[in-house]
């Protein structure tokens, strides 16, 4: 157990707290895929935090009669109860709960929405835990006062252990989890920031692209487990953690075909390892492909410094600066939208993390 993260003097009090957070998604750059209990990443990953697609996530902690075995709690999303999202929240309140123990002497009533389209098919674990982590640090704070650095460290830790890459979407706009020797004060336990990052990534923009909008072929959660015993284990974190280090100066210095090459080969790295694991898997689908050789066909034609990343599943990212989004987004419009399902995508960009509503 990690000794300081535990809420040692924090005392339950007899009045109800209300309180609000928002949470942005991320987009990894260098991929996590891999881990090992408790929620630890067997590489290092960096990604860029982003702005519009968020969630929002009221909590409101009112004090019970007396302390209960197990943290009680509901949750409404989307203004309805969801029975779905229990276990996955029961599973998070059981690991946190030695971190933050007085929520044993709370019901927490949980309210949450999402600022993007439910349907849209984006993943939206990272956001709503790290909406949900905020609330309940804020919470403990109230109980016993903490400095600004330490409770984003800590909203990041109890993130972490909701969905490992959701302790990323904390702050921004460039974040590293994962003990790597490149990055300062880098750690297993929670996503820090990265610093000396060259003006022109500030501005970046990220297209989604909705290719299959349906549930996931293969949940986050599988898809890590499949990296245990994986033939390519080995090699796969080595090298995402070379990745990283290669990833840094290049961040620095602005330097975007490097940029391009890492990003597109983080990506299809992450895939082979899923057409390579046993069960194994394609998640990218037809039209996957039909927009990454649009892209690369687009990029040779035009210089434009376009380039595309992938989450375990067929949508498409697509990552540029913003003082090319006039060509790039008329590019999406005549080339890349008859690949998306009923021509849908969104516009999203580089963003700074949580922040109370
Ligand atoms: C492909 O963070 O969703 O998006 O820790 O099981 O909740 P859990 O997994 P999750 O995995 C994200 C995987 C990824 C790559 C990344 O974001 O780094």
């Amino acid at each position: 157990m990690e000794q300081r993260f535990i809420a040692s003097n924090a005392q339950p009090q007899q009045d109800a707290y209300q309180t609000k957070w928002q949470a942005p998604s991320n987009i990894a750059l260098v991929k996590y895929w891999g881990k090992t209990p408790p929620q630890l990443p067997k590489n290092a990953s960096l990604s860029f935090t982003l702005s519009d697609a968020q969630t929002q996530t009221e909590v409101r902690f009112s004090p019970l009669g007396a302390p209960t075995k197990k943290v009680t709690f509901s949750i409404l999303f989307e203004g309805e109860e969801k029975p779905s999202f229990r276990p996955k929240l029961q599973a998070f309140f059981d690991h946190i709960i030695a971190y933050q123990p007085f929520l044993l002497h709370y019901d927490v009533a949980i309210s949450s929405h999402n600022t993007f389209p439910h349907s849209s098919g984006i993943a939206s674990s990272a956001s709503s835990m790290a909406a949900l982590a905020a609330c309940l640090v804020d919470l403990e704070s109230q109980l016993s006062p903490m400095d600004e650095k330490r409770k984003l460290e800590k909203i990041s830790f109890l993130a972490r252990l909701g969905s490992g890459s959701a302790c990323r979407s904390v702050q921004g706009p460039t974040m590293a989890w994962g003990t790597h020797p490149s990055v300062v004060a880098s750690s297993d336990l929670m996503a820090v920031p990265v610093n000396d990052i060259h003006a022109i990534f500030a501005t970046y923009c990220d297209t989604i692209l909705l290719v299959d909008k349906g549930q996931k072929q293969v949940s986050s959660t599988l898809g890590h487990k499949l990296m245990h015993n994986h033939p390519y284990a080995a090699q796969r974190f080595a090298q995402a953690n070379s990745q990283l280090a290669a990833l840094l100066p290049v961040l620095k210095d602005g330097n975007l075909d490097a940029f391009i090459t890492i990003v597109e080969k983080e990506a299809l790295d992450l895939h082979a390892m899923m057409m390579t694991s046993d069960p194994y898997f394609i998640l990218m689908q037809p039209n996957t492909l039909h927009i990454i050789n649009a892209v690369w066909q687009f990029r040779s034609e035009t210089k434009i410094p376009l380039c595309f990343t992938l989450d375990a599943g067929a949508n498409v990212h697509l990552l540029y600066p913003s003082n090319v989004s006039e060509s790039v987004k008329a590019f999406i419009g005549s080339d890349l939208l008859q690949f998306c399902q009923n021509r849908q995508c969104v516009h999203d960009a580089v963003g700074t993390g949580i922040k109370k509503c």
